[in-house]
């Protein structure tokens, strides 16, 4: 018989009618009468109940039915008498697919620490919190293609072997096949990277936002959405060191449309897991944090607060807070500062903007201040920065100078040059950093429980 996923046995309800399902074991109870057993599949937040009669079934049959183990089951759907679900399953074929030695599996019991679950990440999948989690994630990364699809972006993709180091940071990890122990040399005595696979240094992509910009310069409006890496060492519960990003690049669009898009794009992620995620949130807002769906709501409907550096600076350097950090024009600001402004001070998300060009990326548009860029960061509640982006120097000469200020070589970036040099055009784009996205739609404390599979410093397991 044809096996029916958890989720649309319960969306159906076909009553009366003999099904087969497939899933994990995640309890089972009873008497000496009859077996309670509630599998899951991850279709779905909710198990099914499945109620085996004993009379019916050698002990064999049942022995190994235990929580971990995964069965297919065949029986008869019915009405339910229980309280909390209105139908469950009566057995009529239990068929073991594999067993979890109840002695050993480490899933055995509930309520295990989001810590402990790091160190099981092979398994944490099988958990509520964890399917839950995953299957947000899916639902965000659908929506962002869905959204970026319906205002006609082209999904552009970019490398994860790069030449270039987009952000300026430093903090990359190297790509070679050169033997560690004992690499090509240079007459000078340093490795010679000329041997190497590429015939040059390369990294991890930090960003996909300067081959990006080539694609805006062409296609008008893309979107990429993959992995950066980052190889800095913040043990933090904010930064990975392999995380995903959303970065769109529009042709024509000054800071203004910039920061519109982000807010517009934030609002329709967030509406769709309201809309699309019910179960999920209703359990993560009852095990985790009571105002998540509030908060969610909230951020739909209220209208994002814009102000400059300089402002959020003033507002800081008056308000009674005792920061850790001080904070003074032209310093870049920290989280604590970025959190003070969104939860205390203006209850909403911020978005700051026009920050100081000596704490800001080298391609960000010059104000005619002369100190300023056209800098744009999103903050959000429990997270801080949630978005980062800008509109993009346009100019030649400006972008030129501003590279040799910061010690970029003209050399390695002549291709990015080029766009100023034939057919520039302004434009502007940001990147969303899709873990910070997800701690904010689950409400969890903690960016490695929002990835399957987190990576950071001294930590690659799984
Ligand atoms: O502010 P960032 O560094 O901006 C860029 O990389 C630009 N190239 C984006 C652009 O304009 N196209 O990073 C963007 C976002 C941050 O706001 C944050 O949400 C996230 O990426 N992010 C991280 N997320 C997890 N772990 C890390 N180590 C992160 N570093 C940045
Ligand atoms: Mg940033």
């Amino acid at each position: 018989m044809k096996r029916i996923k958890i989720k649309t046995l319960l969306e159906t309800k076909p009553v009366g009618t003999e099904v087969t399902i497939k899933g994990w074991v995640r309890t089972k109870r009873g008497n000496k009468n009859v077996a309670f057993i509630a599998v899951n599949d991850g279709s779905t937040i909710n198990n099914i109940q499945v109620v085996a009669e004993l009379s019916q079934f050698s002990e064999e049959a049942l022995k190994n039915v235990t929580t971990g183990a995964c069965v297919s089951i065949t029986g008869l759907l019915v009405d339910s008498p229980a309280q909390g679900q209105p139908v469950e399953m009566q057995a009529k074929q239990v068929e073991l697919l594999g067993a979890a030695d109840p002695e050993t599996y480490p899933l055995q019991k509930k309520g295990h620490s989001l810590e402990f679950l790091r160190e099981i990440a092979h398994l944490r999948p099988r958990t509520n919190t964890f399917g839950a989690v995953l299957r947000l994630r899916h639902a965000m990364a659908y929506a962002i293609h869905n959204y970026f699809n319906d205002k006609g972006f082209v999904y552009l993709h970019t490398p994860i072997i790069t030449g270039s180091d987009a952000e300026g940071a430093g903090a990359m990890f190297r790509v070679t096949t050169l033997d560690p122990i004992n690499p090509p040399k240079t007459k000078e005595g340093t490795v010679d990277y000329t041997e190497d696979f590429f015939g040059k240094e390369t990294n991890l992509t930090v960003s996909g936002q300067l081959e990006g910009e080539l694609g805006a310069m062409a296609l008008s409006e893309i979107y990429t959405f993959g992995p950066t890496f980052r190889a800095e060492n913040s043990n933090t519960t904010r930064h990975l060191a392999e995380f995903w990003m959303i970065e769109p690049e529009m042709a024509f669009y000054e800071l203004e449309d910039n920061i519109n898009l982000a807010e517009d794009f934030l609002k329709y992620l967030v509406k769709y897991a309201l809309e699309n995620c019910p179960d999920d949130l209703k359990f993560l807002n009852e095990m985790y944090d009571k105002e998540l769906i509030a908060r969610l709501t909230s951020v739909t409907n209220t209208a994002f607060q814009r102000l400059t550096y300089t402002e959020a600076v003033d507002i800081l350097k008056k308000s009674k807070e005792k920061f850790e950090y001080a904070v003074d024009w032209g310093t870049d600001l920290q989280s604590e500062h970025e959190r003070y402004l969104v939860e205390k001070h203006f209850k909403k998300p911020v978005i700051l903007t026009d920050y100081p060009a000596q704490i800001k990326a080298f391609y960000m548009k010059q104000s005619e201040d002369g100190k300023t860029v056209r800098a744009m960061d999103v903050l959000f509640p429990g997270i801080g920065e949630i978005i980062g982006g800008s509109q993009r120097e346009d100019n030649y000469d400006k972008l030129v100078k501003r590279i040799g200020e910061v010690g970029i070589h003209e050399k390695d970036v002549w291709w990015y040059l080029e766009t100023r040099k034939f057919g520039s055009a302004p434009h502007s784009g940001f990147g969303l950093g899709f873990e910070r996205l997800m701690l904010f739609v689950t409400g969890m404390g903690n960016i490695r429980d929002v990835i399957p599979f987190p990576r950071t410093p001294k930590s690659a397991e799984f």
